[in-house]
């Protein structure tokens, strides 16, 4: 399990080699989890030093975050996601890969295409993931989701995963995420040195049953872990620099570290900052 270190002055940023300006920051195994506004702290990163970006964003949707007020005033809110998307687009290296995971509400459900298309300005859109939470196959349901009283509306059982490219043109290893053949005959039939084949654009992640608050790292609003998992490996760099700039409870962090990546993370709350450190640790 690796160490964690805990300090409140600017520290060196030894993968990245930067001073970032901070509240506190952790370092754990080979991760940075830093206390600050990710604005500030992508600006103290060099250009075009991160690989791969995982990150959701607040939605704006009301979510009660311990420190964040998830309601701004819409136009506000798609401005400051803009700034944020320049801010990522100016770190992330030109062969670079940014995830972008968002969702919308009932009442509101073009905020994700909105947040997407604020943050993704610039960027070339090169595969656009749905990420399935829960799925009703006849009569059976696989998946959780947080169901809605409606007589007009269905539950929300889907969110969105954006893949920014700067080009459009990286290359990606899609059989790293990829599935068996079911039809056996077919590796040797297509020339398939291996029985891997690629498996799309819709990623059915559930999240783990959960029965209390600490179960979900007491923080409202996680993606499950095979997300940042599956888009780091998707990415298919060994060993890349990974950056979640909204790093809530840590989860891009807990998967760079599982890949044996080095990673930043910035975020605002300090609890949850320091959950994040201690959930890496
Ligand atoms: C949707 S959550 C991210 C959850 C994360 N993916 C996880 O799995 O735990 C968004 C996070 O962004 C943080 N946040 C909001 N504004 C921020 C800012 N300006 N700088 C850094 N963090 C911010 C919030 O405190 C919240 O924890």
């Amino acid at each position: 399990m690796p160490a964690i270190a805990e300090s409140n002055s600017a520290l060196r940023i030894a993968d990245l080699d930067v001073a970032v300006p901070i509240a506190r920051e952790w370092t754990v195994g080979r991760q940075r989890i830093v206390q600050v506004d990710c604005l500030e702290g992508m600006a103290a990163l060099p250009a075009a030093s991160i690989d791969v970006c995982v990150t959701s964003p607040p939605y704006n949707i009301g979510v009660a975050y311990k420190t964040y007020q998830d309601r701004m005033p819409r136009q506000a809110y798609l401005d400051w996601l803009g700034d944020v998307g320049r801010a990522i687009r100016r770190v992330l290296a030109p062969e670079g890969s940014f995830f972008l995971n968002v969702g919308g509400t009932a009442k509101d459900p073009w905020i994700a295409t909105d947040a997407a298309r604020a943050m993704g300005e610039g960027f070339v859109l090169q595969n656009h993931i749905t990420w399935v939470k829960s799925l009703s196959i006849g009569d059976d349901t696989v998946g959780h989701f947080k169901p809605i009283s409606s007589p007009r509306f269905l539950n929300q059982n889907h969110e969105a995963i954006f893949h920014f490219t700067k080009s459009g043109e990286v290359a990606i290893d899609r059989l790293a995420i990829g599935v068996p053949f079911k039809d056996k005959s077919n590796i040797a039939r297509w020339g398939h040195t291996r029985d891997r084949r690629c498996g799309g654009n819709v990623w059915f992640i559930p999240y783990e049953t959960v029965k209390s608050k600490a179960q979900k790292f007491d923080h409202p609003a996680g993606f499950p872990i095979a997300l940042p998992l599956r888009c780091i490996r998707m990415h298919g760099m060994a060993q890349p620099r990974v950056l979640d700039p909204f790093l809530g409870a840590g989860t891009t962090l807990v998967a760079a570290e599982q890949l044996g990546a080095a990673g930043i993370g910035f975020e605002m709350d300090g609890d949850y900052a320091e959950r994040a450190a201690t959930r890496i640790g």
